[in-house]
């Protein structure tokens, strides 16, 4: 009997990508940690792995597939954004490498649509009040918030993301949408009725800014002092992408000064820290990387990224290859 193809998962994913993977007919190893793996503990894990399923919390370039041996043939990564893999070692290699988008795409964008109104409303604020037992009875006055429609939505990255979120916040509830992004989308703004702005004219001109950019070099601390001081005091940043394209410890300064009113972050620079400041502002909503996290997603994502080890395992080719 041939060898079966040995898959390593490098952390629990939802059961349904899981038993794809065994139906399959692979040999499916899971990380029997309920944690991140160390680097060195990674090195070992793969070790003569055919597959990976990797998390976003895993660093993997030429030294991890190296690790796994010359019989790598594929990484899956568990996520829409892949700024944890250094793609030209995999190019060197020889090595597939997919990821999961569309699947999450609507998901991401319902968060980010809760995370704008959490902060507009002080809805997490006044939670914490009640929880408090400080709530004394209805006041003119408690927790005045800022009214949502009719304002200006900046959206930075018009991908799948920031075209769901534009489109439902048009649609949904009036907001007029300007967008930035390197590349403009003609075809989208018209269907969508939305307008491209220069980065400066959208800092300007937004109530409200969403990020839906990549991690890239060039995206990289987009977000500095700079930015904000030409942002309005009465503005509200909301980031659901990857926390270094904004400069966290220049958002800290920014959101004290009043220089803005508010961030809602679902992602931050230095993952999993969080620079402490952040944490003592009254004038932040912080999630821990969760946006894409319901039931039915990443069920998704777990199913796509096994169908990706499949194909290839099977000698075609990936199903969402990312070069
Ligand atoms: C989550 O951040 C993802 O990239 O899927
Ligand atoms: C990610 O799915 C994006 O293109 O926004």
């Amino acid at each position: 009997m041939a060898k079966k193809f040995k898959v390593v998962v490098t952390r629990r994913i939802p059961e349904a990508g899981l038993q794809l993977l065994k139906k399959a007919g692979f040999e499916v190893k899971i990380s029997p940690y309920n944690r991140i793996l160390t680097r060195p503990e990674l090195k070992k894990f793969v070790k003569g792995a055919d597959a990976i399923l990797s998390l976003l919390t895993d660093k993997i370039d030429g030294e991890i597939l190296d690790a796994a041996g010359p019989q790598l043939k594929i990484v899956a990564n568990y996520a829409v954004g892949y700024d944890n893999f250094k793609i030209d070692d995999f190019k060197t290699r020889k090595i597939y490498a997919t990821n999961t988008p569309g699947v999450l795409t609507e998901t991401v964008a319902e968060h980010t649509i809760g995370l704008l109104f959490a902060i507009a409303q002080r809805i997490v604020e006044a939670d914490e009040f009640v929880r408090q037992k400080k709530f004394r009875g209805w006041e003119p006055m408690l927790f005045l918030g800022t009214d949502v429609r009719n304002k200006t939505l900046g959206i930075v990255g018009l991908g799948r993301i920031g075209g769901e979120v534009a489109k439902r916040m048009r649609d949904g509830f009036g907001l007029k949408i300007i967008y930035f992004d390197v590349k403009r989308n003609k075809e989208l703004e018209k269907e969508l009725g939305i307008k491209y702005v220069s980065f400066s004219q959208l800092l300007k001109e937004s109530d409200f800014i969403s990020i839906h950019v990549p991690l890239l070099p060039t995206t990289h601390h987009m977000f500095t002092l700079k930015e904000f001081k030409m942002m309005k005091p009465t503005a509200f940043l909301i980031n659901t992408s990857r926390g270094a394209i904004i400069n966290e410890r220049d958002l800290v300064t920014a959101l004290k000064k009043k220089i803005i009113a508010g961030a809602a972050l679902d992602v931050y620079e230095f993952e999993p820290k969080i620079t402490p400041d952040l944490l003592k502002l009254p004038n932040t909503v912080l999630l821990p990387h969760i946006a894409s996290a319901s039931i039915e997603t990443r069920s998704k994502m777990a199913e796509m990224a096994a169908k990706n080890i499949i194909a290839v395992l099977r000698g075609g080719k990936p199903i969402n290859p990312i070069f």
